[in-house]
């Protein structure tokens, strides 16, 4: 392996890249969507995932008051709209292919965030993004982020099968 020279970026760093949702909640009775891309699975069983949202978010208010928020993936076409949600507050979630239902387990207070963990009560996902029963990224093209340059991009080619291509390794070293 060739170690090539790494260049320091900093700490203020996120992780490359991320997938950009819409997180829903009820504030005062009305259904509000904010886009949040500092979202990660959190726990294996039962399934828990959590949405790292600053401190002033409107939406927040609604987690706390309902205890229950959505977690919603727009497709790359959604990008306008999506980037709205990140600006002002638009409801648009049928739209979205792919959707978590979660009921708030836990709030872990940060300096600057909130983070609002979730356990993830039922996934939903259009009919059409399934191939032979499986749910396909190209079907349902979310869009991805990358920080700081704040640019969206859709997701690439298929590299190989996860828990798999890595064993061809050990067999190399064997030799
Ligand atoms: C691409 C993108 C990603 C964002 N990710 C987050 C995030 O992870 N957490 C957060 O608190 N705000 C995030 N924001 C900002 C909020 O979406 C924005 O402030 C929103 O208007 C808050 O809505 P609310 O006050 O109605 O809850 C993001 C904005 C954009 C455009």
């Amino acid at each position: 392996m060739i170690f090539l020279k790494k260049v320091n970026i900093g700490k203020n760093v996120s992780i490359y890249p991320m997938p950009v949702t819409l997180v829903g909640s009820k504030v005062e009775e009305k259904p509000n969507f904010m886009t949040v891309a500092w979202i990660t699975r959190v726990n294996a069983a039962p399934p828990m995932l959590a949405v790292s949202l600053n401190k002033p978010r409107y939406t927040a208010k609604g987690i706390r008051e309902n205890k229950t928020f959505s977690v919603n993936f727009p497709k790359v076409d959604m990008a306008e709209q999506t980037d709205y949600c990140g600006l002002k507050t638009a409801p648009m979630i049928k739209s979205c292919p792919l959707s978590f239902e979660c009921m708030l387990m836990d709030i872990i207070e940060l300096p600057t965030n909130d983070l609002f963990i979730g356990e993830i009560v039922n996934g939903y996902a259009d009919e059409q993004s399934f191939t032979e029963g499986e749910l396909d990224v190209h079907k349902i093209n979310p869009l991805l982020l990358t920080m700081p340059d704040n640019r969206y991009w859709s997701v690439g080619d298929y590299v190989g099968d996860a828990w798999s291509i890595g064993g061809r390794q050990g067999k190399l070293s064997e030799k």
